[in-house]
């Protein structure tokens, strides 16, 4: 068996997804979880980005200690010390340099000669090698960079001091028997090349990431880049939990492995799922809610008989447990603390009392509250973002032949209480509009989705809103029982992130 590194790039490429734009809090959860899981490396950002950018990796690498944390650097000198400035604390760094070798990107991007192109990916290696022992160099657009001269950029990096080499294709073109070719013939013709991480980084434009990357793994790539759920820019990336399963369950094929923690899929995926706003379609295989789901009759009577019939993994394999009925009305502080304990929260005092007090009061209004409402009880508080704006109290009229209208009671972080009233198109446009008015924003909601957290009449209803202002993108998330007021209080935190970001002091109209 070989063992294939797993390089999540969740948070860096994951978090180009269109309209993904995560806090540092929710970062740092996503990071705490993917070291849970046991991936090798975490690329946690691009320090030279922005300064937010910056700052999280340095938390990230300051947390977490048993993957090496990565940041991502263009091939020039100020990214890289950027790169440093983030990593220097870490246990484990890696510096991710990269520079498009293909010639479409070398005429119209770079306006690089292949010469130069070279020139500048060695003394970017070299450069990053006097702070990092661990330099990944990345050949942007590689599956579409002529072969003889990809070999050419791959051995010059080597030379320079690169221990992974990566070959990205960048704009999901690619066929499994034309990258798994591309893997052979590095394997066989770049001196040194043994020493070396060979690693794959496929996009899904055509559908083809994980094919693809399966193909790179059988031809010799020992590292796999990829996102939890897929996410990633445009189509997004290869799936982290589908490579994973499926070396896991065609061993005899692949006789490879990866030393992640199968059984954490589930729950990284729930929690990717929901602090980025993407929701996991139903469909999805290994994480998608039908993924183990049998329909037909035919089926359920195969499985009844002999599970193996219609079903090549466990759920529990991948951490899919029946949602068994965990906590109640007469359950106390104790068992509270240990029931997140197991769940992986580990909440200074403070957090846990507001948590406990939080759960006593869903228990007031659902009987029966499982694993899954614990976590989105706890995950929706856990935010580093100031609360410039609480929902106190929100009334709503509502007939199916009268005008929908709704006042808001706010409070605000100076000790004001604001109040508005709004009429609608429907109650939820007539609770926003009223909120507009209440904190004087003027914002576009771009999306809004609703889900049900466990089923039952009684169950969390989670609201994700994307709010646009400018140049400004956010989301926010709120629960309840009631999908109204989850409705508010997702629109609210969305607003209260637009003013984080801005950096301004709330404007309050009275
Ligand atoms: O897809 C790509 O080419 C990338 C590189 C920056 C590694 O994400
Ligand atoms: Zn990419």
């Amino acid at each position: 068996m070989r063992t294939i590194e797993i390089f999540d790039t969740t948070l860096r490429d994951g978090e180009q997804s269109p309209g993904v734009n995560l806090s540092l809090h929710e970062k740092m959860e996503i990071a705490l979880q993917l070291e849970r899981l046991g991936v090798n490396r975490i690329e946690a950002g691009f320090a030279a980005a922005s300064p937010g950018d910056l700052q999280s990796i340095q938390e990230i690498a300051r947390r977490v200690k048993n993957s090496t944390i990565v940041s991502l650097s263009r091939s020039v000198q100020s990214d890289i010390d950027k790169a440093w400035e983030a990593l220097k604390n870490a246990e484990s760094a890696c510096l991710h340099v990269f520079l498009a070798t293909s010639p479409i990107h070398r005429k119209h991007k770079l306006a690089m000669t292949k010469e130069q192109v070279i020139e500048n990916a060695v003394a970017a290696v070299k450069y990053g090698k006097k702070y990092f022992d661990l330099v990944e160099f990345s050949c942007e657009d590689g599956s579409r960079t002529e072969l003889p001269y990809l070999m050419e950029v791959v051995q010059a990096v080597v030379d320079a001091g690169a221990r992974i080499v990566n070959i990205p294709d960048t704009v999901g073109y690619t066929t499994p028997k034309e990258y798994g070719h591309i893997f052979r013939e590095l394997r066989e013709h770049v001196r040194g090349i043994e020493d070396v991480k060979l690693s794959c980084h496929c996009h899904d434009d055509l559908g083809m990431a994980v094919a693809n990357t399966l193909a790179a793994i059988e031809a010799g790539a020992t590292q796999v880049e990829g996102t939890i759920n897929g996410i990633g820019e445009r189509a997004g990336n290869a799936s982290l939990e589908e490579v994973a399963m499926a070396l896991d369950t065609r061993k005899d094929v692949y006789q490879a492995q990866t030393r992640l923690k199968l059984d954490e899929i589930a729950r990284t995926s729930k929690l990717v799922s929901r602090l980025t706003g993407m929701m996991v379609p139903g469909n999805k295989a290994i994480v998608g809610a039908n993924a183990f789901a049998h329909e037909s009759g035919i089926h359920q009577d195969g499985v009844l008989k002999e599970v193996t019939t219609y079903e090549i993994i466990r759920p529990e394999r991948v951490g899919f447990k029946s949602n068994k009925l965990v906590l109640g009305k007469l359950s106390g502080r104790h068992a509270f603390k240990d029931k997140l304990t197991e769940l992986g929260y580990q909440l200074e005092q403070e957090e846990l009392n507001n948590a406990f007090k939080r759960f006593k009061d869903l228990c007031d209004k659902k009987k029966d509250v499982t694993d899954d409402d614990i976590i989105a009880l706890v995950d929706s508080k856990l935010n580093d973002i100031p609360e410039m704006y609480r929902l106190e109290n929100l009334q709503l009229s509502y007939g199916n032949n009268s005008i929908p209208t709704a006042s808001v009671r706010v409070q605000t972080s100076r000790g004001d209480v604001l109040e508005e009233a709004a009429c609608g198109n429907g109650s939820v446009d007539s609770i926003y509009k009223a909120l507009d008015r209440v904190t004087n924003e003027e914002v576009e909601l771009e999306d809004y989705k609703i889900v049900s957290i466990t089923h039952g009449r009684d169950a969390l209803g989670e609201v994700y809103v994307r709010l646009k202002q400018g140049s400004l993108i956010v989301q926010g998330r709120g629960i309840s029982t009631d999908v109204l007021e989850a409705s508010a209080k997702a629109y609210l935190s969305a607003i209260n992130k637009i003013v984080a970001l801005r950096g301004d002091t709330v404007e309050v109209v009275v």
